[in-house]
């Protein structure tokens, strides 16, 4: 189990993560999932004892990372599959890896056997294809055949069949009870490998549940009505029909209308009373992905400029009854689509302006101080997960 309670990391001016509180249960997938940049990294090299929270604190099986007893044993983590020695055939990577965690050397054979590289494990891995190197990073991750399991975006750049492999497998793992955590920026994956989702935005928290209740307050049906190709006055009175009687009726590129909040008998009833003939009443149900964006939107922090062209910044339509607010604790960001703009009095958040919150937490903010986290001692070195290839100094990091 992993357990992080008020977990917050600045870097400089810049809120990375800020107030996050989750538990990871052990037996089940848990996806953890937001935009770029919206803290996932940070979030899991904090619960690996590679970067130091600024507050709050996080445990792994009862104790912060760098106290657990012999920690490459019982958690396994794969954060950056890149970082390994190019020159070092696969083989030897593992069995220098394995060494440093006292993990007996005959189980480097049996992790190339699981991710299925013996064929190529003499090979350097420098030649290696993506897919190769995310199974040797997996295959690190799985040397101590730990209980606890991290992957950071496992299936970047993978192919079908790759990615087939890996949600496979992390569903194996996870029926033999180990705690299996995710990271991943494609909802529709998340969708249909986890159990659990944890979903953030700009390093807060935006909904906790599980997949199946995520889907239940999230996606929400909604009615396709179209009236015969150039009736635009008939169109128009079925539009305003419907909106009196209550339903969210927004225009769809082909002359449909999209009516959310209202049952399909009750549509054709309306237009029957109208005297408008239908030429298409049909019953759609919003993606898991669409509810994710919609959710996500006033979150997400690097988009293209040509996204702006192609609308893909604005507001959108009102969304259907049955979308939910973000969770508890967000707030877009002031000047976002429906929110006020921001005013000239009020300081705005962002790089430059240290200890800010980040961008969508709300005026009046102050960063909590750090509860019960006491900052390990500093002679003792921490030891990389087994696997967690050590990413490369970071900005304003040093390595330990
Ligand atoms: N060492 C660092 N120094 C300064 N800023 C950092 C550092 N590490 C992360 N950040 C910033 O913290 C924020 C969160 O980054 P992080 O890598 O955790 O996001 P992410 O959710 O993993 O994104 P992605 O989906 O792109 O991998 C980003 O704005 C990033 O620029
Ligand atoms: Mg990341």
């Amino acid at each position: 189990m992993i357990e992080a309670q008020g977990l917050t990391k600045t870097y400089g001016g810049k809120t990375a993560v800020y107030n996050l509180s989750f538990t990871v249960q052990p037996g089940v997938i848990t996806g953890f999932v937001g935009p770029n940049g919206a803290g996932k990294s940070t979030t899991m090299r904090m619960i690996l004892g590679l970067d130091e929270p600024t507050g709050g604190t996080v445990t792994v099986g009862g104790h912060p990372y760098r106290r657990l007893p012999n920690a490459p044993r019982q958690v396994g983590a794969l954060l950056d599959a890149k970082a390994v020695h190019g020159g070092r055939s696969a083989r030897n990577h593992l069995r220098c890896v394995a060494q440093l965690s006292g993990i007996p050397q005959r189980r480097v054979d049996e992790v190339l056997d699981v991710v299925g590289l013996r064929e190529v494990a003499g090979r350097r891995s420098k030649g290696f294809s993506l897919g190769m190197g995310q199974r040797l990073g997996i295959a690190g991750a799985l040397l101590g055949d730990p209980q606890i399991l991290l992957f950071d975006e496992p299936v970047n750049g993978l192919d079908p069949e790759g990615i087939l492999w890996i949600r496979n497998l992390m569903k194996k793992l996870a029926s033999e009870g180990r705690t299996i955590f995710v990271s991943s920026h494609l909802m529709s994956e998340m969708a249909v490998t986890a159990d659990h989702l944890i979903v953030i935005g700009r390093g807060q928290l935006m909904a906790d549940m599980s997949v199946r209740d995520f889907i239940n307050t999230h996606s929400a049906s909604y009615a396709r009505v179209r009236v015969p190709d150039g009736e635009q006055a008939a169109r128009e009175k079925l539009s305003a029909a419907l909106t009196e009687q209550g339903a969210h009726v927004q225009p769809e590129d082909d002359g449909a209308l999209r009516v959310g909040g209202m049952p399909l008998p009750r549509i054709s009833d309306l237009a029957h009373d109208a005297g408008i003939r239908l030429w298409e009443l049909s019953p759609h149900e919003a993606s898991l992905e669409e509810a994710y964006m919609r959710m996500t939107q006033g979150a997400v922090d690097y988009r293209s400029t040509a996204d702006h062209r192609a609308g893909l910044q604005q507001a959108g339509p009102v969304p259907p009854q049955g979308y939910a607010a973000p969770g508890p604790g967000y707030a877009p960001p002031m000047g976002a689509p429906g929110m006020p703009p921001a005013g000239p009095g009020v300081p705005q958040p962002g790089p430059g302006v240290p200890g800010m919150p980040p961008p969508g937490v709300q005026p009046g903010y102050a960063p909590p101080p750090p509860q019960g986290y006491a900052p390990p001692p500093p002679p003792a070195a921490p030891q990389a997960p087994a696997g967690a290839a050590a990413p490369a100094p970071r900005e304003g990091e040093t390595r330990r």
